[in-house]
């Protein structure tokens, strides 16, 4: 229907695990963005995606005319440990073709406004502190640095740091986005 959002964020069925990833792979063999250096195939992220659920922390894909483009994810922060249950980490990642519209922060702002649903008040962000995009998203949506782990991070072929963003979730009054999950 002319009109109609081309792009939707919802949740993923299990046959879609494939698709989400060949896009975390793109963001592996970028070097930028993931602390992991070698590809994985669907099995390997097969019990990252059982460890997800719509209730607690959840998956969430971007469809853009239905063909899964990106995807981001709640995870625990420090597992098991009761007192910081409330506590999730953030992340995020785009299909590249499909970067520098917009999207990142559509999705950005979905899982912002997703958190009072699944009972979380702190949002974290772990990053690798040469992904500039990422920490413009960020700071756009209202995360602060909170820490910087400076030259600990060793690729082959640099070496660089640890960002941490967070968000103080209630504290952003988040306007409430169209879009369906
Ligand atoms: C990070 C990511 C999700 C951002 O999504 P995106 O759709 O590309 O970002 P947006 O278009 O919404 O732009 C967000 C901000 O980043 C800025 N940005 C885009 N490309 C940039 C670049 N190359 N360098 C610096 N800032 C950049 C945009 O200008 C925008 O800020 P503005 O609105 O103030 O101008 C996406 O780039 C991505 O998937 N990257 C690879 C995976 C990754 O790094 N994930 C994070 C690991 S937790």
């Amino acid at each position: 229907m002319p009109g109609m959002p081309r792009l939707h964020i919802r949740w993923p069925v299990r046959t879609e695990l494939s698709a989400l990833v060949e896009i975390y792979n793109q963001a592996v063999r970028n070097g930028t963005a993931t602390g992991h250096t070698k590809e994985f195939n669907r099995q390997q992220r097969w019990e990252w995606y059982r460890s997800h659920d719509i209730m607690a922390y959840p998956i969430y894909v971007v469809t853009y005319d239905k063909k899964i483009i990106g995807y981001g994810s709640l995870s625990p922060y420090r597992k098991g440990r009761q007192a910081m249950r409330s506590i999730a980490e953030v992340s995020f990642f785009l299909d590249e073709t499909f970067q520098g519209r917009g999207f990142g922060s559509i999705l950005l702002e979905k899982i912002i406004n997703d958190c009072h649903r699944v009972k979380i008040k702190t949002l974290i962000a772990i990053l690798l502190d040469v992904n500039k995009k990422s920490v413009r998203l960020l700071k756009k949506h209202g995360f602060k640095k909170w820490g910087h782990f400076r030259d600990v991070v060793e690729f082959e072929d640099k070496t660089c740091g640890q960002l941490i963003y967070g968000l103080k979730v209630g504290e952003k009054n988040n306007e409430i986005l169209h879009c369906e999950v």
